[in-house]
C-alpha cells in the first residue's frame, strides 16, 4: 500500500515537472510558398523561435490553399493531425464540428482578445462561444492593381466604372498590351468573379447571392451580366493563363507585360518585396462598385497529444495576436492587422485606402466576406460555385446557361 502511494506522488511529481519543462513545439501547416508568403510566415517562425519554441514547417504550395486543405485532411483521417494549421472562415467551424480542434480560449481571455478584435472577426475564431482560432490580418479582395507606367503610356487613369475597364481594356490590347493578367486556376476565377459580382450586384445583392444563396438574386438579370462581364474579361488575358500561379500574374503587372490584376492584397506583398513603390511603380484601387470583401487569415490548433506541442499551440496563439507580429508580418504580407489597437503609421498608401474603406463599409453594411477566399460559405456551397464560375470562364458558356447551373450547383450541395 505504502509503496503504492509513494509510487503515484512520483508519478504526480514527474508529470508537473513534465508541465515546467515543457519544450513549445510545433507542426505548422500553411500554404504562404509565394516570395512575400514564405517573407510573411518567417516572421512567425522568427518570433516562434526566440520563444524557446522549435518549428517543424509543412508549407503546401497552391495559392488560395485548396492543396494545404486537402493535405490537412489526409493527415486527420490519419489520425495524425499537424498542430497547427492556416484555417479560415467556416472551414474553421467546419473542424470544430469533426471534434478536432484544441481550444484556445484560456490564451485568449489571457490577452484580452476580445477587446482588441472588431466583434466580425472574432466571431469567426469562436466555436460554441469558445476561442478556436487566432487571427493573423485583414486581406481586402475587391482591389485592382496597375503598372503606373504602361497606364500613363497608354493615356489610362484608373478605372471607375466596368466600362471604363473594358475600353481601357481594349485600348490598352490593340496597343499590345496584355489587359488583365491572370492565372486559369479555379480560386483565381473564382477571385475575378467576386469582384465582378460585387461592382454589379451592389453590396446587398452579393449578400443575396453569396451569404444567402437567394435563388431570384443568383438567376437575375443582373447575375447573367456578371457573367456577360467575366466574357469579357476572358477575352482580356493572354492564351497562356491556363494554370499560371497568381504571383507570376503580379510579377507580369510589375515587369509592364501586362497592365492590371484583379487579386487581393497579397499582391501587394509581391510589389513590395520587389521593391516597387505604391502610387509611382504600381497603383491599386478598389474594383468599380461599393463594397469591402474582406478575407481574414487565421491559424485552428488541432487536438493533439503532449506537453510540449500543447505549449506550443499556446506560445503560437499568443504570439499570433501580438502587436509586433501582427504590424511586421502584415507590412510584409499585404494585409492589415486584425487588431484594431495597431497603428498603421509604417504602412504604404494602399493600406490606408483599405483600412479607411473597411471602416466605411462597417457603418454602411457593405463590409462583405469573401466567398471565393472561404469567408462567407461552407466549402461545399462555395465549390459549387466555384465550379460553375471556372466552367463558363474556360468555355463558350452562355451567361443564362451559367446563372440556371449556379441555382442548380447549390440546390444540390445544400
Ligand atoms: C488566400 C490567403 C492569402 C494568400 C492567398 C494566395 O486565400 O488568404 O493569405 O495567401 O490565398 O495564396
Amino acid at each position: 500500500m505504502k509503496k503504492l502511494e509513494l509510487g503515484a506522488v512520483s508519478a504526480i511529481a514527474l508529470v508537473t515537472a513534465g508541465m515546467a519543462t515543457a519544450e513549445p513545439k510545433a507542426e505548422v501547416l500553411h500554404w504562404w510558398t509565394s516570395g512575400s508568403e514564405a517573407k510573411s510566415v518567417a516572421v512567425l517562425q522568427k518570433e516562434f523561435a526566440e520563444n524557446g519554441g522549435t518549428w517543424t514547417d509543412m508549407p503546401v504550395a497552391g495559392g488560395g490553399g485548396d492543396a494545404a486543405m486537402s493535405a490537412l485532411r489526409a493527415r486527420v483521417l490519419s489520425g495524425n493531425a499537424p498542430t497547427a494549421v492556416q484555417l479560415k472562415g467556416p472551414a474553421i467551424q467546419e473542424w470544430y464540428e469533426e471534434g478536432v480542434l484544441a481550444d484556445i480560449s484560456s490564451v485568449a481571455e489571457a490577452e484580452g482578445w476580445g477587446d482588441v478584435l472588431p466583434a466580425s472577426i472574432a466571431g469567426h475564431m469562436k466555436c460554441e462561444g469558445s476561442w478556436c482560432a487566432a487571427p493573423v490580418n485583414v486581406h481586402r479582395v475587391d482591389w485592382i492593381w496597375a503598372n503606373a507606367d504602361v497606364l500613363e503610356a497608354n493615356g489610362i487613369t484608373m478605372p471607375t466604372t466596368w466600362d471604363e475597364f473594358n475600353a481601357a481594356a481594349a485600348k490598352l490590347q490593340a496597343a499590345g498590351v496584355i489587359p488583365l493578367a491572370h492565372g486559369g486556376q479555379a480560386w483565381q476565377d473564382a477571385t475575378v468573379f467576386e469582384a465582378v459580382a460585387l461592382g454589379i450586384l451592389g453590396a446587398e445583392g452579393f449578400r443575396k447571392a453569396f451569404v444567402e444563396l437567394d435563388e431570384a438574386t443568383l438567376t437575375s438579370d443582373a447575375m447573367v451580366a456578371v457573367f456577360d462581364q467575366m466574357r469579357t474579361m476572358r477575352g482580356f488575358v493572354d492564351p497562356n493563363f491556363p494554370g499560371r500561379d497568381w504571383n507570376l500574374a503580379t510579377a507580369m503587372v510589375m515587369n509592364g507585360e501586362a497592365a492590371f490584376q484583379i487579386m487581393g492584397d497579397w499582391a501587394k506583398g509581391e510589389f513590395l518585396a520587389a521593391g516597387a513603390k505604391p502610387g509611382e511603380d504600381f497603383l491599386c484601387a478598389s474594383v468599380p462598385g461599393d463594397g469591402f470583401l474582406y478575407n481574414v487569415d487565421s491559424f485552428a490548433m488541432f487536438d493533439v497529444d503532449g506537453e510540449d506541442n500543447q505549449a506550443g499551440q499556446e506560445l503560437l496563439a499568443k504570439l499570433i495576436v501580438g502587436e509586433s507580429f501582427q504590424t511586421v508580418f502584415n507590412l510584409n504580407k499585404g494585409s492589415i492587422p486584425a487588431r484594431v489597437d495597431v497603428a498603421l503609421d509604417d504602412f504604404d498608401s494602399c493600406a490606408h485606402l483599405g483600412a479607411k474603406d473597411m471602416a466605411a463599409s462597417a457603418d454602411n453594411g457593405s463590409l462583405l466576406p469573401s466567398y471565393a477566399h472561404g469567408m462567407a460559405l461552407r466549402g461545399a456551397q462555395a465549390g459549387a460555385i466555384t465550379d460553375v464560375v471556372t466552367a463558363h470562364f474556360n468555355s463558350d458558356m452562355s451567361s443564362a446557361d451559367a446563372v440556371q447551373q449556379l441555382a442548380a450547383a447549390i440546390a444540390n450541395s445544400l
